[in-house]
């Protein structure tokens, strides 16, 4: 069993511990945070499934004063594990990792920390075998993980010398009030950071793209445009994306309009928190241009890192050396299948 650790009970933290306990071979020892949000009352409201330890000792009583039982802190749990999950606010876990070297205790940071917080910036389906034995690894945010998921698929079938892309992403997470009550589009500098983060970890694809905010909460849409090396049409690329487990094909047809959609049928199918471990791709959204093919994918950013996280804990613990077993594994546990 490999004993597993979350910093951090927020939005990732709690699909991650989630993710975590689902896992036959693993152990979830135990969740960190500093304040009674409201995750962390949900959590003591439900029974305390999940040992919560605190982050800052000096403050336990702001924890305690609710009722919320404390099994101790941060630094006891970053020494009962071997590896911790690191999905606190952005910039904090550069802090901890301090912690994490201390005890020589592995971890795997989030998308809001800067790349040299880990030794390898990791993707479950792109590059596994790096991740190997590494000691800090960082996830790849929520829309690059799931457009890599898509660009490796067909590179891995036909090969990918090019895509450019634009991503049109959701402003909020639901529930979240400190990005105002907001009814615009806001346009971001390019290239936009996920593009250059496809290039960092699949470095032979050229990769260029635009982001544009809207005020939205239920999962970004992206829509790439990819140039292949060799020739491929929309029934090959149906076959690429049915064939991939975390790559969910569905149809307008159907009534998946869009992202709202995917969300409702994520709660009609009975998912804790309408969450959804799989992109989406539209079949009617592929067509092509010219030689070059474009599609349509959803990202359902709360949940869709979850499973590469915990391939990131398969590879940096060695408990599988290939992508093949890894993902693998990681998707038996999370009942995610090719469809
Ligand atoms: N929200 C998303 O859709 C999303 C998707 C992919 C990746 N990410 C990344 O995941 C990370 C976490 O984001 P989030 O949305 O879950 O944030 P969040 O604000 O929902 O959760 C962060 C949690 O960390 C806690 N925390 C703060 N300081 C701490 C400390 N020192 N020790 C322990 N806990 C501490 C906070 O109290 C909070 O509960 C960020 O790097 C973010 O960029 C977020």
């Amino acid at each position: 069993m490999t004993k597993v650790g979350v910093a951090g009970y927020g939005v990732i933290g709690q699909r991650l511990a989630d993710g975590v306990a689902a896992q036959g071979d693993m152990e979830l020892v135990g969740v960190a945070d500093v304040a009674p949000t409201l995750p962390v009352r949900a959590l003591a409201e439900r029974g305390m499934p999940y040992k919560l330890f605190t982050a800052v000792p000096e403050k336990k009583n702001l924890l305690t004063d609710e009722g919320i039982p404390v099994s101790g802190t941060l630094e006891e749990l970053v020494q009962e594990v071997d590896i911790m999950l690191d999905a606190t606010s952005a910039g904090i876990g550069a802090k901890n990792k301090e912690l994490y070297q201390k005890y020589n205790t592995k971890a795997v940071f989030q998308g809001g920390e800067t790349n040299d917080v880990a030794d390898v910036f990791f993707h479950g389906y792109a590059n596994f075998e790096k991740g190997v034995g590494a000691d800090y690894l960082k996830l790849t945010s929520c829309n690059t993980t799931g457009l890599i998921r898509a660009i490796d698929a067909i590179d891995r079938a036909v090969g990918v010398p090019r895509t450019a892309m634009t991503i049109i992403r959701r402003v909020a997470d639901p529930g979240d009030y400190h990005r105002g009550l907001t009814n615009a589009l806001k346009v971001d500098h390019a290239p936009s950071h996920q593009a250059e983060d496809l290039m960092t970890i699949m470095p032979h694809v050229a990769a260029t793209g635009i982001l544009i905010h809207t005020p939205v909460t239920h999962g970004h849409i992206i829509t790439p445009v990819v140039t292949t090396r060799d020739k491929i049409n929309k029934e090959k690329l149906l076959e690429i994306f049915h064939a991939h487990p975390r790559i969910r094909v569905v149809r307008l047809e159907d009534g998946f309009l869009g992202n709202a959609s995917l969300f409702k049928y994520a709660r009609d199918l009975g998912n804790p928190r309408g969450d959804m471990y799989e992109i989406a791709v539209w079949e009617e959204s592929i067509v092509m241009s010219g030689d070059d093919i474009m599609f349509a994918i959803n990202i359902p950013q709360e949940a869709v890192v979850i499973p590469e996280n915990i391939d990131a804990v398969r590879a940096a613990t060695k408990m599988q050396t290939t992508r093949e077993t890894g993902t693998a594994k990681t998707n038996e546990y999370l009942k995610i299948k090719a469809r």
